[in-house]
């Protein structure tokens, strides 16, 4: 590579690291409540009321400009738990469309058919959803695509994007495989296609907890020693949600090439998804390509 080819593709590094805060201040509102908060001069920290006071909006959309201002994907990562209890309100209407954006974008990328369903009580509300321990879920996104064998991979992918966009906007979330009931009249899935799995959403009754978690050691391997990106793609890994908290995944680095691997068990192909996901954005995908 040349001195300019490299700086090109360091400045595309740069850049890509970047795309998420340009895209929460390229929004006219939110450009409009930093300069308003900025000019209350409070250094200590003001409350949404008193924003709220200064600009044409509603108090539940300026915590949500808020929330987005606030939060980056890494402290999304940290700061998301499973929860399975959720307040019966409908989501805000900014909320949705920030949500309805973020799944076309997926939905083009990968080719997947992923819907939105809202305001829909029956999935969660019989014997499994109970037992599993749900209650007030009435919002779900289901993961639905054509039949094939990269199917799970990629609905573990890109549901971990909408669930972490969707904890950067102030809502919660849980994967769900089994504990729901399929309401066929909710969403459409072509002959073709097969709906995977569903990611209950809403405002929790509780931000959830931290997970027990498997050692960085255990599902990072290298010829020698970590590096210290690598160690990062696999500590975000291991903040990820997998099915019955299995974590089994490993990412084995030789050279700049990683290769991730799901282990046996149920759903091990979504967890490995969802995995990658949270590697691609701790490691940072200048330092590596997948193998
Ligand atoms: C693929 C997948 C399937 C899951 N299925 C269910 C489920 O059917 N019922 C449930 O209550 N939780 C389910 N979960 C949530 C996991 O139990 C949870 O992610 C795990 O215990 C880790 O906890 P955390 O998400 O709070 O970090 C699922 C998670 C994943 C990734």
């Amino acid at each position: 590579m040349t001195d300019h080819e490299k700086e090109i593709s360091s400045l595309a590094a740069e850049f890509e690291r970047c795309r998420k805060i340009l895209l929460a201040l390229g929004d006219e509102n939110r450009q409009h409540l930093i300069l308003e908060m900025m000019q209350m001069g409070e250094c200590g920290g003001v409350r949404v009321g008193a924003v709220t006071e200064k600009t044409h909006l509603s108090r539940p959309a300026v915590s949500h400009h808020i929330q987005i201002l606030k939060m980056d994907l890494k402290e999304a990562m940290k700061v998301r738990h499973s929860v399975r209890q959720y307040e019966v309100r409908p989501l805000e209407a900014e909320t949705v469309s920030e949500l309805e954006k973020e799944i076309s974008i997926c939905n083009r990328e990968s080719g997947l058919h992923i819907q939105l369903v809202k305001n829909e009580p029956k999935a969660f509300d019989g014997f499994m959803a109970h037992y599993g321990k749900f209650s007030g879920v009435t919002n779900y996104i289901a993961m639905i695509g054509k039949k094939g064998p990269g199917l799970a991979e990629a609905c573990g992918y890109y549901g971990e994007r909408l669930v972490l966009k969707a904890q950067q906007l102030g809502l919660n979330t849980c994967w769900t495989a089994m504990t729901y009931n399929k309401i066929k009249t909710a969403f459409t899935v072509e002959t073709d296609e097969k709906l995977c799995i569903v990611i209950a959403l809403g405002y929790g009754k509780t931000n959830g907890v931290p997970h027990k978690s498997k050692s960085v050691d255990a599902v990072a391997k290298a010829d020698g020693p970590l590096p210290d990106w690598f160690k990062a793609g696999a500590e975000a890994a291991l903040l990820a949600p997998t099915a019955m908290n299995q974590q089994k995944f490993t990412f084995t680095l030789k050279g700049n090439e990683v290769s991730a691997k799901a282990g046996l068990g149920f759903y091990t192909k979504i967890d490995l998804g969802i995995a990658k996901y949270h590697f691609e954005y701790g490691a940072g995908t200048e330092n590596f390509t997948w193998k």
